[in-house]
């Protein structure tokens, strides 16, 4: 959460600011600011709300300059306030931060015992303060100031710094959140995440924890947690700049919603290519550790956990291993149990979610030895702290609601699901042709189901003038139900649950009347006859259904039951293609609302803080 972007260059670098924090926006949006160095002082333009409205300050009040930084905020420490916007400025030195400092109190005190008078409330001040400190306390420059200030830092932090009497160099430091380098041609840069700063360069490098490092117009210096200076690899980004567009849609989360079948077949597409389920696809080493396990634990969050929660069926019932799914947040507090033979699996669409990324720590520290991430974010945290990694290819995922990242994440565990199957004996020859036929099909099912928008756009004006809904599955679309609701509430601001439908009787029944209106995934499976005895349930309550069911499974629309048919039932692939008319419903149901689609209020996209 918060991005920060920084340039130096000769040439104005404010136009590469804005448009790299419009890019970083996902990261939060309650305040934005930029500072950039004019001749013997630092300039600062900061306002509450979105870029836009920043950029047109700055443009009014002619702020240029060749060396600056930019950042975005999702408030933690201190309200939404201008004066709580970074950069936050300490006579000279101005900084930008993402992160949390969790010694920030102790420090204020020592600060104001020195002298030192605070204009926010933030945690990020007392960094500016602690740099400026070394400067006029033996530092022999901004870089050696730096370091010293964040050796009595604890916390988590990527930060930029500028000094109006340095002119010649930008300097940044990272722990625990996301910082990369941008190397252009006698200009060089510095960002959150690669999409901030594509318009000026693609190599990037990656800075690792407890890196600090100088950025002058023709060199880059790197130092390890040491201060000894170290090379870090270069990389080529391959993150297409149309990926970033908004292209012919109205939202991200539209053009993410109607991108599943593409996502999704270049998710399979090794599997479809090499007509086999093959262990390679998690790593070179994958086979013999997955074949050694007894056993899978997930952990993640938020609609990541419910991927989780839809493999824990594929995974007990094809593969034969138990599989238990925890929120990353809950275990990483407890006193689990660990067992060394169970695989530990991340699911984390940005991969630095600090709640998931905690968890694999913990799993790790408690005898978990094998590790293995599913991300969409290459050389992002979990990932690298992971044993074997499987990306999946949604590309970049902008809107807040995660829709493509979902059913790609369930493709990649359904992929494991059938490997592990195979490497324990679960799945023979043709079961395995089977699920590579149903797989195959699936792009083309998603696809038929996002033809089902002008009916969903009906219903979904119905349910905007609601303040509470109920959604309801079974079995494998239980986890579905849950991501329904999670959709519906996070950009609706609609009250939404979601219940197995066999558990309706036991409380929420109470909710039911005709106000109520109840979303009900009822595909042709097993459990069909048992779903449509829950929604006998509720018409005798007066509750309004709305039906989600497949084309093959013989329901009839009456009188306050509605139904809407998707394709032939996809077998156990049907999670994934059901997923689609709950997002398009969401979707709409904010449309119809006028909500923020893409940046839902007290959001951001990539949770960073506890
Ligand atoms: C909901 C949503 C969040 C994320 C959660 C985990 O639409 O996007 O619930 O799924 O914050 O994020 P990742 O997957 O990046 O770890």
């Amino acid at each position: 959460m918060c991005g920060i972007v920084g340039a130096i260059a000769g040439r104005d670098v404010v136009p590469v600011l804005v448009e790299g924090l419009k890019r970083l926006e996902y990261r939060g949006y309650d305040s934005s600011g930029i500072a950039v160095l004019e001749p013997g002082t630092v300039r600062r333009v900061r306002r509450t709300g979105r870029v836009v409205e920043m950029e047109a300050v700055a443009a009014q009040k002619g702020v240029h300059g060749q060396l600056g930084i930019g950042h975005t905020r999702w408030a933690t420490h201190g309200g939404v306030t201008e004066a709580n916007a970074h950069p936050h400025i300490s006579a000279g030195v101005a900084l930008v931060h993402n992160g949390i400092i969790e010694n920030h109190e102790q420090q204020r005190e020592r600060l104001l015992g020195l002298g030192y008078t605070f204009e926010s409330q933030t945690d990020t001040e007392v960094i500016a303060h602690l740099i400026h400190h070394h400067l006029r306390h033996g530092s022999a420059d901004l870089l050696a100031a730096l370091q010293a200030a964040v050796k009595e830092l604890t916390g988590a932090y990527a930060l930029a710094v500028m000094s109006a009497d340095e002119p010649e160099r930008l300097v940044v430091a990272r722990m625990g959140c996301p910082l990369l380098v941008g190397l252009g041609e006698g200009e060089n840069f510095v960002a959150s995440d690669v999409s901030a700063i594509l318009q000026a360069t693609r190599r990037v490098i990656f800075l690792e924890e407890g890196d600090t490092a100088e950025l002058t117009r023709n060199g880059v210096r790197v130092f390890g947690p040491d201060n000894a200076p170290v090379q870090r690899a270069q990389h080529l980004s391959d993150v297409s700049l149309a990926s970033l567009e908004l292209g012919p849609y109205r939202h991200f989360m539209q053009k993410e919603i109607h991108e599943q079948p593409r996502a999704l077949a270049d998710t399979i597409d090794a599997v479809i290519n090499a007509g086999s389920f093959d262990p390679s696809l998690f790593g070179a080493d994958a086979e013999a550790i997955l074949a050694g396990i007894e056993g899978v634990k997930i952990l993640a969050c938020g609609t990541s956990f419910y991927a989780g929660s839809t493999a824990k069926y594929w995974i007990e019932s094809i593969a034969g291993l138990p599989c238990d799914v925890e929120i990353a947040s809950e275990y990483r507090y407890r006193e689990a149990f660990a067992n060394p033979k169970h695989l530990v699996v991340t699911i984390s669409q940005s991969g630095e979610t600090l709640d998931t990324m905690e968890a694999l720590k913990y799993a790790k520290s408690l005898g978990h030895r094998h590790t293995l991430s599913i991300c969409n974010v290459q050389e992002s945290a979990i990932p690298r702290a992971s044993e074997l990694v499987c990306y999946t290819r949604a590309g970049a995922e902008i809107g807040v609601a995660s829709t493509k990242a979902f059913t790609t994440q369930l493709a990649a565990l359904f992929q494991l699901t059938v490997v592990l199957g195979k490497l324990h004996g679960k799945v023979n020859a043709e079961q395995e042709a089977d699920y590579l036929e149903q797989l195959r099909q699936l792009p083309g099912s998603v696809q038929h189901a996002l033809n089902l928008e002008p009916q969903i756009v009906a219903w979904a004006e119905r349910f905007a003038g609601k303040a509470n809904a109920l959604f309801l599955g079974r079995g494998l679309h239980y986890p579905i139900a849950l991501e329904g609701a999670l959709k519906l509430k996070e950009i609706t601001y609609i009250h939404a649950e979601a219940y197995p439908a066999g558990e309706l009787k036991h409380g929420p029944l109470a909710l039911v009347d005709e106000a109520m209106p109840v979303v009900v995934i009822a595909p042709n499976d097993s459990l069909l006859e048992k779903v449509k005895s829950n929604m006998q349930e509720v018409r005798a309550r007066g509750g309004e259904l709305f039906v989600f069911a497949d084309q093959d499974s013989n329901f009839a629309a009456s009188e306050g039951v509605h139904v809407i048919r998707t394709p032939r039932h996809a077998g156990v692939l049907s999670p994934i293609v059901h997923t689609i008319p709950v997002q398009l419903l969401a979707y709409h149901a904010a449309l119809a609302r006028g909500t923020d689609v893409d940046k839902p209020r007290n959001l951001a996209k990539s949770v960073t803080v506890e």
